[in-house]
């Protein structure tokens, strides 16, 4: 079966569930899940019930669509993302923001957690992401060209909307503080990187560092998406002073910035 037809089969079942007229998906990010308790919530659908989904693995992800209100939108957010980590390809990894994006949304806001490369960063702050580096050794957009979605060659000369990106700086400047802007590297991981990594990413002029959210975006172009995300750094990468990095530290400095998180997006989502 084509992954177009794939796609159309997991919209008809969503369908049958009362689902449509999206107008913004959310991905939450490791960590990141509270955000769900602000959403007037009409429907959980978990991703083992929708055909073609890939299922969550990581444990402390519960794999689970959330179908509500959020600043009087009508949201799709995704509890658990997949990883290339998990053995997922990236064309996996991007299933659920094609569905998204055949549920109507129009905008797709993007959660993470990452290491910071840059460091004036401090542990626990957000950041808006302004550009990305894949280092991933794959792309959603090999193989055949879904050409219902996208063209064979899309454009990523500005994977972040300018637009929205905007907005957030002016709630983060209502909430009482500037927000920083940065580049994002992706990485495969699961391992954390090496010092000599960490020097290799500053070099090439990576803000942050994490294995997420380029996938989701590099798909969400393609099909002409508004993208706009927000990293949580839970570690600083300082190659001359590296601490080890604890999965335990990375998850409590992940909810210190989802404080923030909970008080910006849901303000982002009332304006876009
Ligand atoms: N590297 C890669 N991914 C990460 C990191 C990191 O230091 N911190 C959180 N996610």
């Amino acid at each position: 079966m084509s992954e177009y037809n794939k796609l159309l089969e997991a919209i008809e079942f969503l369908k049958t569930k009362g689902i449509h007229n999206s107008d913004v998906g959310i991905i939450l990010g490791t960590g990141l899940g509270k955000l769900v308790n602000e959403i007037e919530i009409k429907h959980i659908i978990p991703y083992s019930e929708i055909p073609h989904f890939p299922e969550s693995t990581v444990e402390f992800h519960s794999g689970k669509l959330i179908i509500g209100r959020l600043g009087e939108k009508n949201v799709i957010a995704m509890q658990g993302r997949f990883h290339l980590y998990e053995g997922y390809s990236a064309n996996q990894v991007v299933f659920p923001v094609r569905v998204m994006k055949l549920l109507g949304v129009q905008l797709l806001l993007v959660t993470n957690a990452a290491g910071g490369i840059n460091l004036n960063y401090s542990k626990g702050q957000i950041v808006l992401l302004d550009d990305h580096i894949n280092l991933l050794p794959d792309n959603p957009l090999i193989g055949s060209n879904i050409d219902e979605l996208g063209h064979r060659f899309p454009d990523m000369s500005a994977p972040y909307s300018k637009r929205v990106g905007k907005i957030v700086v002016e709630e983060a400047e209502k909430l009482g503080y500037t927000i920083e802007k940065g580049v994002y590297a992706s990485v495969t991981g699961p391992n954390l990187e090496t010092r000599a990594e960490y020097r290799f990413l500053r070099t090439i002029g990576a803000d942050l560092v994490g294995m997420s959210t380029v996938p989701e975006v590099i798909a969400a172009k393609h099909m002409g998406l508004e993208c706009v995300a927000i990293s949580i750094v839970t570690d600083l990468c300082d190659p001359d002073n590296l601490e080890e990095a604890k999965i335990e530290d990375i998850l409590t400095n992940a909810a210190i910035g989802e404080q923030e998180l909970l008080r910006i997006v849901p303000k982002v989502i009332e304006r876009v």
